[in-house]
């Protein structure tokens, strides 16, 4: 029996890398997100490989209805990557950015790996990821809302792990933490180290089969991140983005 993947968030960027990957290596991809007419033009490269769902993850109430009818078209799912998300920079915290940060990272997130979760456990396994970022290491002037959601994220995800071992329930749990990737979300004024898309998806999706709980992508990224960890406070909060 072939392999089943279910991505939220393929219709551009990481998530697309994924399921073109995932799709070469063989698997049966569900391909989600609110642009039809991209998700569409990636099935045609490869009719075979893809399911289309077209949905909006911020309306978390539906997110298991339009899941479970997904999972059903495929038959049987062993592996969810969530990659959908948004972020703008917001130095006048306009709370309507704000709004729609969390409405997508946090409420659809939430929706979508409790899903997931919910499904690996009544299959009796499976491995979910989400890509969160290392910018929820600390908080960023630059977007507070993006940096507190990608931190939700990041403990959410590890909430998860927790709950997985505990229950001896072989759900492996990967939160994936990119630096910048070469995509319209990561390559804005003062980024650097930009990895392609084709690099980080092979990263993750490596990380994801040897059933690592944490990764960054680049690797390199998991420097930056304890650097980060370890400015103190007074030095952080002082620091000019
Ligand atoms: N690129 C980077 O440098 C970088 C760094 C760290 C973390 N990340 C994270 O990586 C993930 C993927 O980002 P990306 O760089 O690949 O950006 P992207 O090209 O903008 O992709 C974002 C994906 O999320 C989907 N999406 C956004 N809002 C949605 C919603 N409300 N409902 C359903 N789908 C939604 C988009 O699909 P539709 O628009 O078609 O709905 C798209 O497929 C994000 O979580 C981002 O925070 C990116």
């Amino acid at each position: 029996m072939g392999k089943n993947a279910i991505i939220v968030g393929a219709s551009s960027g990481i998530g697309r890398g994924l399921a073109e990957l995932l799709s070469e290596q063989g698997y049966r991809v569900g391909i989600t997100g609110r642009r039809e007419e991209l998700l569409s033009e990636i099935k045609s490269t490869n009719p075979e490989s893809y399911v289309v769902k077209v949905f909006d993850i911020d309306n978390y109430n539906d997110v298991k209805q339009h899941l479970d009818k997904l999972a059903a078209q495929l038959g049987d799912v062993d592996l969810f990557i969530l990659s959908s998300g948004t972020g703008k920079r917001n130095p006048d915290l306009l709370l309507a950015h704000e709004e729609l940060t969390f409405k997508t990272n946090v409420n659809g997130f939430t929706a979508a790996v409790n899903w997931a979760y919910k499904y690996f456990e009544n299959r009796g396994g499976g491995s979910l990821a989400a890509i969160s970022s290392v910018a929820g290491t600390r908080g960023f002037a630059m977007s507070p809302s993006y940096s507190a959601s990608k931190s939700y994220q990041m403990t959410y995800l590890e909430a998860l792990r927790q709950k997985a071992l505990n229950s001896k329930s072989n759900i492996c749990v990967t939160d994936i933490r990119p630096g910048f990737v070469d995509t319209a979300m990561g390559t804005g004024d003062g980024a650097f180290w930009i990895a392609p898309v084709s690099k980080s998806a092979s990263q993750i999706i490596t990380a994801i089969k040897k059933r690592k709980g944490v990764v960054y992508v680049t690797r390199r990224w998991f420097f930056v991140a304890l650097f980060l960890r370890l400015i103190p406070n007074y030095i952080f909060e002082r620091i000019k983005p």
